[in-house]
């Protein structure tokens, strides 16, 4: 079968396997070539097989030698299509990191449920015994809690005034005026039940009741503050104020990991990058795609690979973290640097549908999303069928 991109919207509706392998292989060979990490050796990640989770998890194996049990949902081939691509992700590094010694299980489900917290739980039990580090990097819609029936959705919209401005549209290469009206304080509630802290606190609590947190583990959250050009749709939308949550959730697990373990909890305030979840924040798109412009220009340019291996080798992540004054870890540094952003704050309003794609650095933007799913990698023959038999014969 000849794989080719399918897109509609913001959305992939096809992943190429062959490509995720060699967008794998990149950020191995990344990895490798900076020095060695002294990080965390058993590490749970929760969203380990795309954006920063998978990240996070290449760096530990690969350059901080570290077992790791990944959870994600993720499907695989079937009639339906060739599956997602975060699916290859977890069964080629599972390979990559088999071959290199290191234990590398992956659970697939939903890990909102109680059920899959337990049958992880155990698991860390039986194959580490205890984790130094547990990772929470989830990027959802939606979450179900068993026990009463609810289901909440998450939405991105505005806190405040209702916002308008351009957003990339990825299928058509254009950019499209857009409306972000402002939320109810249900749907305020909602986005809060879904991406702010609850799901980590469950995770800590079912970890810690079970005794699977070694002496002095930390958890980390990944996280997003972003400029003032932002904050309208991000700090002060829905999203910004799951994510306060979500540190606020930090505070309270950092005093009780410190009282149960001598642990800490903290947030790590990373930068904006293009992965599956974020292509859907409204107007972020154009700004994301201007300030990767300006990162290259500034040679300052990172991606989830290059952001997490700094995570831990030079912001102390696992060892001494070091964090600002509000107890988070800022990997923002680079993209909050005030002449950048100055610069980004003058452009960003002269942006138009016409010369949007010499302003930004669309094309970077777009070529960084095809990537994700497959596409566009450099080393991969695209006119080769891909034995769809020996793909669905792979394991995660
Ligand atoms: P992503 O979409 O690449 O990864 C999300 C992960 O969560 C995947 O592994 C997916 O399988 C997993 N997942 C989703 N729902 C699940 C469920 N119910 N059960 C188990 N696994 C589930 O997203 P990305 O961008 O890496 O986001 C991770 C975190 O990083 C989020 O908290 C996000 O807000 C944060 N972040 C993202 C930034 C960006 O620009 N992309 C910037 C700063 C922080
Ligand atoms: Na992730």
């Amino acid at each position: 079968m000849i794989i080719t991109p399918q897109l509609t919207g913001n959305i992939a509706r096809s992943c190429h396997p062959i490509g995720c392998r060699q967008a794998l292989q990149k950020q191995i060979d990344y990895v490798k070539s900076q020095g060695a990490l002294n990080a965390p050796k058993r590490v749970l990640i929760l969203g380990a097989s795309s954006g920063f989770g998978l990240a996070a998890r290449v760096a530990l194996t690969f350059a901080g030698g570290a077992d790791t049990l990944g959870v994600s949902f993720e499907r695989g081939p079937s009639q339906k299509g060739v599956g997602s691509a975060g699916w290859y992700n977890n069964c080629f590094f599972k390979q990559a990191a088999e071959k290199e010694g290191r234990k590398a299980i992956n659970v697939i489900g939903d890990a909102f449920q109680p059920t899959l917290q337990t049958q992880v739980v155990e698991q860390i039990k039986q194959a580490f015994g205890q984790v130094d580090m547990v990772i929470y990097s989830l990027a959802t819609g939606r979450r179900d809690i068993a026990a009463t029936g609810e289901s909440f959705r998450s939405v991105l919209k505005t806190t405040g005034e209702p916002v308008e401005g351009y957003t990339v549209n990825l299928e058509t290469a254009a950019l499209e005026w857009t409306k972000i009206p402002t939320a109810t304080s249900e749907e305020t509630t909602h986005t809060t039940k879904v991406m702010g802290g609850e799901g980590w606190q469950e995770w800590i609590d079912a970890l810690l009741e079970a005794d699977a947190l070694a002496p002095g583990a930390q958890t980390l959250a990944f996280s997003y503050l972003g400029p003032d050009l932002s904050a309208p749709v991000y700090r002060f939308g829905t999203i910004g104020v799951a994510k306060e949550h979500l540190h606020a959730t930090a505070n309270h697990l950092n005093e009780q990991l410190n009282t149960a373990i001598g642990g800490s909890a903290y947030p790590v305030v990373a930068k904006a990058l293009v992965t599956k979840a974020s292509v859907f924040i409204p107007v972020m798109s154009v700004y994301l795609a201007l300030l990767m412009k300006k990162m290259k220009a500034k040679g300052s340019h990172e991606g989830c690979i290059e952001q997490c291996y700094r995570l831990f080798a030079s912001k102390g992540a696992g060892a001494t973290a070091i964090l600002d004054e509000d107890r988070q870890l800022r990997l923002d540094d680079w993209e909050l640097d005030d002449a950048l952003q100055a610069e980004i704050a003058q452009i960003y309003p002269t942006i138009t549908p016409e010369n949007f794609k010499q302003l930004t650095d669309f094309n970077g933007y777009r070529h960084d999303f095809m990537a994700l799913n497959g596409f566009e990698l450099e080393g991969v023959d695209y006119q080769a069928e891909v034995d769809m038999e020996a793909m669905a014969a792979l394991k995660p």
